[in-house]
């Protein structure tokens, strides 16, 4: 029996890759603009980084990481997300010592061990940004503006933003205080996970998808109305700001995000066409993750996207790329001809198809139209002969005479 690939883990092929290629090439392509540099660091890290970032009682650290002991009995995790190890990378590599601010970006699997459906796999793909070293609300905005003027290059109108701001070590807990006085009297209304982690993380409850949840968080104090003069500040500011440039937002004060790190303001992008896996991308401020990692204390912020979400809601677009040329040979010695033009035309940056299998013309013109060339060039005997063949238009129809060289086929297809 042939062995199969593991349980939501995909192979991107061929056809589909090139709409992945699309979107990573405009990532690059508009992140670059805001003065983004890449950075690639590894799939594994050591398991702790996870455990004191992400935090111990989130649903990914208590129940959706890879983790194993390596031959050197180390604790090991294959990355659950992107900016822990972004972060490790900048305290480790002393990126802050020139310049506080940096501002990078990633593209790369990330494993979960969740219960695989549409647009929630095991193992993902994130391209995410961070910037740090900057407090300042601006930054929260350009963030933002770069996020969706990326889905507007992509021509996507429908992720909308919506924005939240979670407070700070010194309002948060005055919150979640008054929260978790509010809730305790509909404790039964809870599901089991909320119940349970009713003490350690009450705010999950106010996203909780359950209906009891639902209805016991119905009336629930505000996070908004309990921040501290300097977050609520803040979240003004970062709301002028993207008034000032136009970025549309709502605001979401029940959008509590499910990794510990995250101060004042968070985000997500979503959607109603994916079902429920609704963010296409999500992130927010962590002002003290950089310290708690052993670094300086400097703030950051970032957001991820999950590609393959992102991939969905281009499903109706073709992405398809059609060869330049097909060229069609009959006999022998037609075909060495033909192969000899090809490999000098790729050379000149013309992208060519041929038969390798001597077939008949009917069948190479097929397969032509199976690729979609552009153009399909004939060389029969008499074509040979003459040193000239006939190069057919596909899309105009229109036919010519042009002579065997590469650099006459070249200029013929500069249309
Ligand atoms: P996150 O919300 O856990 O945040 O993930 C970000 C995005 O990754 C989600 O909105 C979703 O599109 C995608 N995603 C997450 N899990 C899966 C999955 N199992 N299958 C498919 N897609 C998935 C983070 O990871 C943070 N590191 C974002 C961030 C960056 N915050 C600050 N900087």
């Amino acid at each position: 029996m042939a062995i199969t690939g593991i349980k939501g883990f995909n192979d991107i092929l061929p056809g589909e890759v090139e709409k992945w290629q699309h979107i990573e090439a405009t990532a690059r392509r508009v992140f670059e603009l805001y003065g983004f540099a890449e950075i690639r660091v590894p799939i594994m890290e050591k398991t702790e980084l996870f455990a004191r970032s992400i935090g111990d009682a989130t649903d990914i650290v208590e129940k959706e990481m890879y983790s194993f002991t390596d031959k050197g009995e180390n604790q090991v995790t294959l990355r659950p997300e992107g900016t822990a190890s972004v972060m490790r990378a900048f305290i480790e590599h002393k990126l802050y010592a020139n310049d506080p601010v940096a501002k990078l970006y990633y593209l790369g699997p990330m494993f979960r061990y969740e219960r695989p459906q549409k647009g929630r796999y095991r193992q993902f793909h994130q391209i995410g940004a961070e910037v740090t070293g900057v407090t300042d609300p601006k930054v929260d905005a350009q963030l933002l503006t770069m996020l969706c003027h990326f889905f507007d290059e992509l021509g996507l109108t429908e992720p909308t933003l919506q924005i939240n701001s979670l407070g700070c070590p010194e309002c948060r807990p005055i919150y979640r205080q008054v929260l978790k006085e509010f809730l305790r009297a509909k404790l039964e209304l809870l599901c089991d996970d909320c119940k349970r982690r009713f003490e350690t993380n009450p705010l999950r409850a106010l996203d909780c998808k359950s209906t009891g949840c639902q209805e016991a968080t119905k009336e629930a104090p505000s996070v908004l109305d309990h921040l501290c003069a300097g977050c609520a500040d803040h979240f003004a500011r970062v709301r002028g700001y993207l008034e000032t440039v136009g970025t549309g937002y709502s605001i979401n004060p029940r959008m509590v995000r499910g990794l510990d790190y995250y101060t004042r303001t968070t985000f997500e992008l979503v959607t109603g066409l994916l079902g429920s896996q609704s963010a296409v991308a999500a992130g927010g401020r962590y002002d003290g993750l950089i310290a708690e990692l052993g670094g300086p204390a400097l703030p950051g912020i970032g957001f991820a996207m999950g590609v393959e979400r992102v991939a969905l809601l281009l499903a109706e677009q073709e992405f398809k790329k059609r060869p330049d040329l097909f060229i069609a040979a009959l006999g022998e010695p037609a075909q060495a001809e033909a192969f000899r033009l090809m490999t000098g035309l790729q050379r000149q940056g013309v992208s060519v198809e041929i038969d390798y299998e001597g077939k008949s013309l009917k069948s190479q013109l097929r397969r032509s139209d199976k690729f979609d060339a552009r153009f399909t060039l004939i060389i029969g005997e008499d074509e040979l002969a003459k040193g000239r063949g006939a190069l057919k238009n596909m899309d105009q129809g229109s036919q010519e005479e042009v002579p065997l060289t590469s650099d006459a086929v070249v200029q013929r297809l500069k249309i």
